[in-house]
């Protein structure tokens, strides 16, 4: 399952590669724009900090799907290693995917809302989906239900697509889509962050160096 970071900020994106098992980054236009800096040379720049090892999502802005495939040749071709193609689940979005699939190019269907969305986009050659949990659950859908109905259908119709849940607001939503089978989950550096935070942790940490420290002082490394 994989784990990765969504955001275009180096410095978080620094941290979080350096202490977390992390896959790749996600970007999209809105976090981008964030970031204040030119769109190329950030992305040079974040690719610089994973490797060329780990995935870079980059999405696209164009409507129109000739558009679209030509921003995605664009990115490919400016970017080193592993590039995937975020492309919105419109009509044009679809005929884009399935063009770049012909082309060799690797995409992400984003902007996925329903089950269908995600259909569409898996026949058309995508090969991941990133369903928008927090933003279905704003709605007043169910996040995760989505999640576990795409997840069922690419399964029972052996479509070779993966799910990368996407748009977390907290916690429970990230441990709900693990349980439901995603294929990987897309997070702030805040939200990745707090997957780990737990009071108790700190509380037992202490104790036990207290205690050793108590009886033993310093001299750890000489025992
Ligand atoms: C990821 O691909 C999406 O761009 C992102 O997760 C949207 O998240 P948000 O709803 O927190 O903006």
């Amino acid at each position: 399952m994989q784990l990765v970071i969504d955001s275009a900020n180096i410095e978080k994106i620094k941290k979080l590669n350096e202490y977390f098992p992390i896959d790749g980054v996600t970007t999209n236009p809105s976090l981008i724009v964030k970031e204040r800096k030119p769109f190329l040379p950030l992305l040079k720049e974040i690719r610089s900090v994973i490797g060329d090892e780990k995935e870079l999502f980059v999405q696209t802005i164009a409507k129109a799907a000739e558009d679209i495939v030509e921003e995605a040749r664009f990115i490919c071709d400016t970017l080193s290693g592993n590039v995937i193609v975020k492309v919105p689940v419109t009509s044009e979005g679809i005929k884009a995917i399935r063009l770049l699939k012909d082309d060799s190019i690797r995409t992400l269907a984003t902007t996925v809302y329903t089950p269908m969305h995600a259909f569409l986009a898996a026949k058309a050659g995508a090969e991941y989906v990133a369903p928008y949990v927090n933003r279905i659950d704003n709605l007043t859908g169910n996040g995760v239900n989505v999640i576990s109905e795409i997840i069922q259908i690419f399964s029972q119709h052996n479509l070779p697509c993966k799910v990368l849940a996407a748009s977390f607001k907290n916690v429970q939503q990230i441990h709900n889509v693990c349980l439901a089978g995603a294929h990987g989950v897309t997070a702030s550096p805040e939200l990745i962050e707090l997957l780990i935070e737990n009071p108790s942790v700190e509380a037992n940490v202490m104790q036990f160096r207290k205690e050793w420290l108590d009886q033993f002082g310093e001299e750890i490394v000489n025992l």
